[in-house]
């Protein structure tokens, strides 16, 4: 499949089209404080980056980037803002069901990707194949509580992060694995009072 022919990309497109800097241009908060455990120069997998807040944070705090997502207009955008601050980062401009180029990262972080069931069950089996050793996963993703709140995120219940779900496909130690309730303000389709689940997940070393 070509990244022309992903119809996820399609739809994707069609919203970042119509608006710029649909989630802000702030990073999101929980990526704000896990950058925290990062070490230094970490190399960092970031999964549907969109318009590259989070990953210009990243950049911004010295690290090296890789972004992978579907929409081409949100890929181009994303680069244009690394490079107005002298920033590279390879953005792979893919579909999550599509192979990865090889490679391993110290971090992988994912903020809103809310994937169907199959597919977020493939892409959370491969996080100890994509970390190294050591490295972690971080999330943030809205629960179906978050459907009593509607300021913002999918409405569809399937698309939502059931913590007890998620829990069970994460194959890494969950060192944060919270929900909350918490005031969101990201662009104009995120704001409000929120229910969502942010996590934080280590590839343990082997001995
Ligand atoms: C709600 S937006 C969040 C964007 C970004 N993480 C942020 O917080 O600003 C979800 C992003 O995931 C991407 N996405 C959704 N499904 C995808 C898939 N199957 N493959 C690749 N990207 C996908 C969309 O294109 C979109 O940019």
């Amino acid at each position: 499949m070509s990244a022309n022919s992903s119809e996820t990309g399609a739809l994707w497109d069609g919203l970042f089209s119509n608006q710029i800097n649909v989630y802000g241009t702030e990073p999101n908060d929980f990526v704000r404080l896990a950058a925290g455990l990062l070490k230094p120069g970490s190399r960092i997998l970031c999964l549907g980056e969109g318009e590259g807040r989070n990953a210009l944070h990243l950049l911004r705090l010295g690290h090296q980037v890789t972004c992978v997502d579907a929409s081409r207009v949100a890929r181009d955008r994303a680069l244009t803002s690394f490079a107005r601050e002298n920033f590279s980062a390879e953005y792979l401009l893919m579909d999550l069901s599509q192979t990865l180029p090889s490679g391993t990262w110290d971090a992988v972080v994912s903020v809103w990707c809310h994937l169907p069931t199959t597919l977020r069950r493939e892409v959370h089996a491969k996080l100890s194949s994509w970390l190294s050793e050591g490295g972690i996963y971080v999330a943030e993703g809205y629960t179906p509580d978050q459907l009593r709140f509607g300021t913002g995120g999918p409405t569809d219940l399937e698309l939502l992060y059931d913590p007890s779900q998620i829990q069970q496909e994460i194959p890494l130690h969950l060192e944060v694995f919270q929900k909350t309730e918490r005031f969101v303000s990201e662009g104009q389709r995120h704001q409000g009072m929120s229910a969502t689940l942010q996590i934080v997940g280590r590839k343990m070393t082997s001995k």
